[in-house]
């Protein structure tokens, strides 16, 4: 079994730990601890090892199901991987472009067809998704609110795209760890029916990614054969990742309602910069954008990297979502830090014009 290199770590990895502003961070900036109780008592794993039953309850009434239909993981990142695990038989439809998780792993236990977004909307064609589907296609995966596009496909769109999963006795696995950015999100796919399976985590839309908390919800014979899986992975979540995720969880409305104002706030100032330099986005649900690359450079790689080289400001080249003409620009940074970045972006600009 291989697994495909993750480009985009890869990238961040060459820059990130070096460069002074981080302006390619998908998720909201991270809330600080002292905004918690920390103390967890004990540390064990947590016990049952799929997570706190309470919790799990919790989580479960927003996908009207129950405790035993969600399982808690080490962030999405693991509930990804665990279903695909899972659900991987020979083949998968993956809707692009996206977190590359979403088919470097699906890929790696069987062959993967994507379809792509059409741009500069990143229109999904209905059509194309029934074309690509076979009838061994045990998963049709999708991201919303989309990383990188940012765009946030509607309720009807998404009914659609469960009818041919459902149709074709696939289960539609939908990523959504941008969901609760939007002011008003859709009903999530795990509360779609037999075929929904929805991951999360509080990583994005909270700004909890040190938790490494996050859950997989849907009909129990896949949560279960994934967690045949985690026991080989994780075992449990951290018991201080659980803690700090019960309290956030609890502390929801406040956190969120805090969450997007500043989302709504970066994404009006990133707008307006970006009409100031003749650059193009789809307006984005979420913190992420994926911008045109500038005239004068022939990639977004070659974009990202001089413009890193010279003014330490780090974007992500859009070459590792598979479009090499675009960048992804996160805003969902502290407000000083957004200015101080777009700043630097522009003297880059005004340089390179
Ligand atoms: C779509 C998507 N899913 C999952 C993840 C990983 O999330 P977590 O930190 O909860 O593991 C990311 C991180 O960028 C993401 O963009």
């Amino acid at each position: 079994m291989d697994i495909e290199p993750f480009d985009l770590e890869r990238f961040f990895a060459r820059y990130e730990h070096d460069a002074d502003i981080m302006l390619a961070e998908s998720g909201i900036r991270s809330l600080a601890a002292s905004e918690f109780d920390t103390d967890p008592g004990e540390l064990g794993y947590v016990i049952p090892t799929a997570g706190d039953p309470a919790l799990r309850r919790t989580i479960g009434e927003r996908y009207d199901r129950d405790a035993d239909e969600v399982l808690c993981t080490c962030g999405a990142q693991e509930a990804n991987f665990v279903a695909f695990a899972a659900l991987m038989g020979e083949h998968a439809v993956t809707i692009t472009p996206t977190y590359q998780s979403l088919h470097s792993v699906p890929r790696a236990f069987g062959e993967v067809t994507t379809v792509d977004l059409e741009p500069p909307e990143w229109d999904l064609d209905l059509d194309a998704v029934q074309a690509a589907l076979r009838p061994e296609t045990s998963v049709l995966v999708l991201n919303n609110p989309n990383n990188p596009t940012g765009r946030y496909f509607s309720q009807e769109t998404v009914e659609a795209l469960y009818d041919l999963a459902a149709a074709n006795d696939t289960y539609l696995l939908c990523d959504e760890v941008y969901r609760l950015l939007s002011p008003d999100p859709l009903p999530p796919v795990a509360s779609m029916g037999e075929y929904g399976i929805s991951t999360s985590s509080v990583t994005k839309s909270h700004g909890l990614a040190g938790c490494r908390f996050g859950w997989l919800a849907g009909p129990r014979e896949v949560v279960d054969a994934a967690a045949t899986w985690k026991d080989y992975t994780t075992i449990s979540p951290s018991p201080f990742g659980q803690h700090v995720a019960r309290q956030a969880i609890e502390r929801e409305a406040e956190i969120l309602a805090r969450n997007r104002e500043l989302a709504a706030d970066h994404r009006a100032r990133v707008r307006s910069f970006l009409d100031d330099h003749g650059l193009d986005w789809y307006e984005p649900t979420g913190v992420n954008g994926f911008v045109t690359v500038p005239e004068g450079f022939a990639t977004g790689r070659s974009f990202c990297e001089a413009l890193v080289e010279s003014e330490s400001v780090l974007l992500a080249p859009g070459d590792a979502f598979g479009v090499p003409d675009r960048f992804r620009i996160g805003f969902g940074l502290p407000t000083d830090q957004l200015e101080a970045g777009l700043t630097r972006l522009d003297s880059f600009l005004t340089a390179h014009a």
